[in-house]
C-alpha cells in the first residue's frame, strides 16, 4: 500500500465522499418522509429506502472505523494552533460516533415497533430485527427520542465540519479538501 504523509489514502477517500452524500440523503430522506405531506405510497416507499440505505451505513461504519484503525492518516497541519487540532479531532470522533449511533438507534426504534414490520434491504433481503426488543415501548420511545437528538447533532457537527474547512481556506489560506483528495503528490 502507498503510503503519503499529505494526504488520506484511496480508500479513506472514497470512503469519506461516498458516505459523505449518503448520509446527506439520509438526513433529507428522513426530514422528507417524518415532516413533509407525501403521497402515501411515495411515503411508505421512503420509509423502505431509509431504513435500506441506513442498514447499509451501519454496516459500511463499521468497515470505515476498521480501516481508519489499520491505515496510515496524514498528520494534521503544523500551522494548526493546538486549540485547532484538539477541535478536529474531537470533531472528527464525533462524526465517527453519530455515524454509527444514529443508524444504530433507527434500528432500535423500528426493532421494538409493537407493529413488528420487517426491514427488506432494497428489496433483496430481510434484515433482522435487533433480538429481544419488540414491543417494547420503553426502548422504542428511548429510540425515536435518541435517533431525533442524534440527526441534529448530525446536522450541527457537518456544518461545522464544512464551516472549518472554509475557515481555513479563506483565513488560513489552507486548503484542506487536498488532503481528502489525490493530488500530483501522490
Ligand atoms: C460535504 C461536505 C464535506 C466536506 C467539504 C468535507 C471535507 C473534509 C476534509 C477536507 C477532511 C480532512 C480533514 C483534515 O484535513 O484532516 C475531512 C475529514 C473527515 N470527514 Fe469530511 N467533509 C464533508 C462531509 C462529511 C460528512 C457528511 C461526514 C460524516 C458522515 C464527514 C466525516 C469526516 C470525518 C470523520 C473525517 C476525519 C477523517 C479521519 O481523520 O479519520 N465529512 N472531511
Ligand atoms: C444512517 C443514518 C441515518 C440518518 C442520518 C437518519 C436520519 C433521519 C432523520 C433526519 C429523521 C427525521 C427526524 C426524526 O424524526 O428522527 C429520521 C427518521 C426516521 N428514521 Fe432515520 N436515519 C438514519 C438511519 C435509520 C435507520 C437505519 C433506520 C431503521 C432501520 C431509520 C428509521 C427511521 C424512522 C422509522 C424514522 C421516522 C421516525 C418517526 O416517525 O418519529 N433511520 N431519520
Amino acid at each position: 500500500m502507498a503510503v503519503t504523509h499529505d494526504r488520506y489514502n484511496s480508500i479513506a477517500i472514497i470512503l469519506h465522499w461516498t458516505m459523505a452524500i449518503a448520509f446527506l440523503v439520509m438526513l433529507g430522506s428522513g426530514v422528507a418522509m417524518t415532516y413533509f405531506e407525501l403521497d402515501k405510497s411515495f411515503k411508505f416507499q421512503l420509509y423502505q429506502w431509509h431504513k435500506s440505505g441506513g442498514i447499509l451505513l451501519l454496516l459500511a461504519s463499521f468497515l470505515r472505523i476498521s480501516w481508519r484503525l489499520i491505515s496510515v492518516i496524514p498528520k494534521l497541519p503544523d500551522n494548526l494552533a493546538p486549540w485547532e487540532k484538539l477541535a478536529a479531532k474531537a470533531g472528527h470522533y464525533a462524526l465517527y460516533a453519530v455515524m454509527f449511533l444514529t443508524p444504530l438507534s433507527g434500528w432500535l426504534y423500528v426493532s421494538s415497533s409493537v407493529y413488528g414490520l420487517p426491514t427488506i434491504v432494497f428489496n433483496l433481503f430481510e434484515w433482522p430485527h435487533f433480538p429481544g426488543v419488540e414491543g417494547n415501548e420503553t426502548i422504542h420511545e428511548i429510540a425515536e427520542e435518541a435517533h431525533f437528538i442524534l440527526t441534529i447533532m448530525f446536522g450541527i457537527l457537518i456544518a461545522g465540519h464544512i464551516g472549518a474547512v472554509i475557515k481555513h481556506a479563506v483565513y488560513d489560506h489552507e486548503n484542506l479538501l487536498r488532503r481528502m483528495w489525490w493530488n500530483s503528490k501522490g
